[in-house]
Order: C-alpha cells, then sequence, then structure tokens
C-alpha cells in the first residue's frame, strides 16, 4: 500500500483572514517536501491542517485511501516538530521522548526499550533522566524529534524546527535531519521561510505566497527556472528587468527601459504586453562570449558602477544607459576585479534569460 499524502483544495479561514487558499499538492511516501514562503504565508496553518490541530473551512487531507480531515491528532499516522519545541519543562527528558507511547498505552517495559533506541538515534544516549533545562537548544531541538519520531510515524511534519539553532549548528542540522530522513524512509513535510535550508534539504519545494501555492519543483528547478516574478525575486539574487514584450518574427524581445533582452517568441503573449525578465547574477560574464557557443549569447556594453568585494566573489554594477545590471565574479585574483568608470562588455547565455509570466 503507498501512502500519498493529498491536501486538496484546502482553505482556511480565521474570521475574516483568510490564512489559506484553495492549496493542493500531494507528497509521495518517503519523499521530503518543503512549504517556503515568507512569514505570515499560510506554512504553518497548512501544516496544523495536515497534523489535525485545525480544521480545514474547506477541502480535504487524505492519507492515501484514508480521509483524515477530521480525525484526531493522536490517531493520525502524522507527528509535528513545533519551531519552540513544545517539550514539557517539568517532565525528564525519558518522560517527554515517551509521552506518545504512554498515550497509547504503550507497557513500560516497551517504553523504555523504545525511549533508548531513540536516544541512540538522535545520537544522546543514555540521557533518560535529565531535566530539560540541562539541555542545550540543540540537545532540545533534538529531543523533540525523537518524541515526534518514536510513535513511527508515516509522515512527520517539521515546523521551522532549526529556527532558534545558530548558523553553525543550523548547518549540520541541515544535514543530519536529511540523512535520518533518509535512512527511515518516512515522508517529511518541512516549513521554513530560509530559502537556502530548502534547496539543501529538499527533493521538492512548495512555494507560498498569501496563502496560494506559485510554485512546485526541485530545488534546480525553482532556482533555475522560477516561473513568477514572486519565485524569482524570493529565491535567490536576481536582475529582476520588468519591460514590454516586442514579437519580430521567430524572435522576440522584451524592452526594458533601455536594455533590449532577446527571447524566443511566446506563443501565450501578445504585442505590447507587459512582462519581465529575470537573470541570475552569477550567469553573467564580463566580457563577451558567454555560452559555450552552443545557445544564443546576449552581449551588452555597458559601465562599471560599483565592485562589492564578498571575500570568494565580487558583485559587480553594470550600468547599460541607466539601467542596472549586476554580476557575480569568482574571485580567482583580486587584480583581475575590473576598475569602477571602465567601460565593459557583459554576456550572458540566452537560456540563462527567465521569462516570467505570473
Ligand atoms: N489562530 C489564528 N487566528 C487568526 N489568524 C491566524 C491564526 N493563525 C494564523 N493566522 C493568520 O493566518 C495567516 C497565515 O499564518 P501562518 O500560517 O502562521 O503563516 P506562516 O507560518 O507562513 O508564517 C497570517 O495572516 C496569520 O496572522
Ligand atoms: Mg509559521
Amino acid at each position: 500500500m503507498t501512502s500519498t499524502l493529498h491536501v486538496d483544495s484546502v482553505t482556511k479561514d480565521f474570521g475574516s483572514v483568510r490564512a489559506v487558499e484553495d492549496v493542493s499538492f500531494t507528497v509521495d511516501e518517503g519523499k521530503f517536501v518543503t512549504l517556503l514562503g515568507p512569514s505570515g504565508c499560510g506554512k504553518t496553518t497548512t501544516l496544523r491542517m495536515i497534523a489535525g490541530f485545525e480544521t480545514p473551512t474547506e477541502g480535504r487531507v487524505r492519507l492515501g485511501d484514508h480521509d483524515i480531515t477530521m480525525e484526531e491528532p493522536y490517531l493520525r499516522p502524522t507527528s509535528m516538530v513545533f519551531q519552540s519545541y513544545a517539550l514539557f519543562p517539568h517532565k525528564t527528558v525519558g518522560e517527554n521522548v515517551g509521552f506518545g507511547l504512554k498515550m497509547r498505552d504503550v507497557p513500560a517495559d516497551e517504553r523504555s526499550d523504545r525511549i533508548a533506541k531513540m536516544l541512540d538515534l538522535i545520537e544522546l544516549p543514555g540521557i533518560e533522566d535529565r531535566g530539560i533545562d540541562e539541555l542545550s537548544g540543540g540537545q532540545q531541538q533534538r529531543v523533540a524529534l525523537a518524541r515526534a519520531l518514536i510513535t513511527e510515524p508515516e509522515v512527520l511534519l517539521l515546523d521551522e524546527p532549526l529556527g532558534a539553532l545558530d548558523l553553525k549548528l543550523r548547518k549540520n542540522m541541515q544535514v543530519e535531519l536529511k540523512n535520518l530522513q533518509e535512512e527511515l524512509g518516512i515522508t517529511f513535510v518541512y516549513v521554513t521561510h530560509d530559502q537556502e535550508e530548502a534547496l539543501t534539504m529538499s527533493d521538492e519545494i512548495i512555494i507560498l505566497n498569501e496563502g496560494e501555492i506559485e510554485q512546485r519543483g526541485t530545488p534546480t528547478e525553482i532556482y533555475e527556472s522560477p516561473r513568477t516574478r514572486f519565485v524569482a525575486d524570493f529565491i535567490g539574487d536576481t536582475n529582476l528587468l520588468d519591460g514590454t514584450y516586442v514579437e519580430n518574427g521567430n524572435a522576440a524581445i522584451v524592452e526594458c527601459g533601455s536594455v533590449d533582452v532577446p527571447i524566443d517568441s511566446l506563443s501565450a503573449a501578445t504585442d505590447g504586453q507587459s512582462l519581465s525578465v529575470s537573470i541570475r547574477p552569477e550567469k553573467i560574464a564580463l566580457g563577451d562570449g558567454a555560452g559555450n557557443g552552443n545557445g544564443n549569447s546576449v552581449t551588452l556594453r555597458g559601465e562599471v558602477e560599483d565592485v562589492i568585494y564578498q571575500g570568494n566573489v565580487a558583485k559587480v554594477h553594470v550600468t547599460i544607459d541607466g539601467t542596472e545590471l549586476v554580476l557575480e565574479q569568482q574571485v580567482i585574483d583580486t587584480v583581475n576585479l575590473p576598475t569602477p568608470g571602465s567601460e565593459c562588455t557583459i554576456s550572458w547565455d540566452q537560456e540563462n534569460t527567465n521569462v516570467l509570466t505570473g
């Protein structure tokens, strides 16, 4: 039996506030899918409806053929890890981790065995009798994870579980969590507002904006081929140019102020329509000839406005008759950085121009 998670046309209103609007997605068994979006876009509410802490105003939640929309949280084969950990402060580590088993009337002997196994899994063996306040933030996070996993959920729901950790620990935990997920083969639905975290960990990313899905795809698809202005802007740095579509036989351009950006002609666009394009800074090179000779190269002449040295890379701001583009250059040798005020040629492979349709 496969237990694909189905979120079907789910809407959630809190009074007059629509937190989630007609959201549908599926997550195949054993996949790591991340809901990514800015604060307030409906991530937590979506997760809480899957967990059963909120009831959808409209729509259904299913696991395989099993409709769980109205089922009590503790009866669902789901488990949730909260950003705040939500550990019981006056219970020991062992009591916290074993809580879900006690709720399910698992006998004390079996409970102890399974608690010990979980503490091994999170690499904190033998700390059953410690108090929660004796643990560091990172350790508390692991205990919260163990508490969620001990009931052997089919779907683990994680709401910004690394949000309270400092950067270095967070990066380590990202890798550990991803490894653990692969080892256990459990479906993970992960929530974060941190795009780098989402790109690092996920099989697929679902971008939410104001309660609605903007785009779903693999990290590569989301980063390399954003389809909307929102996604292009939210994920990574980019050059966003707003312009007008002008058809020219098989080819076309988007007139963006002083810059004409050539694109393939679009059957879905009409002459004179407003359109935006996005080009990632690291896709633009100084000099001509970007694109390995395969695709069409876009070449423009401009002036170096500013060079911002960032250690491994430098951001080079170039103006083309008043329109600014930023390109990113690997710093192999600081001597070769361009000089502000100098004339320059920039180029990129036309394939790296993303036409944004929404
Ligand atoms: N219990 C609630 N009562 C009223 N409004 C809520 C409640 N929970 C969330 N909201 C509102 O719903 C929207 C989405 O919230 P949330 O799902 O927490 O977003 P996110 O997790 O993406 O930051 C926000 O506008 C928030 O203020
Ligand atoms: Mg939230």
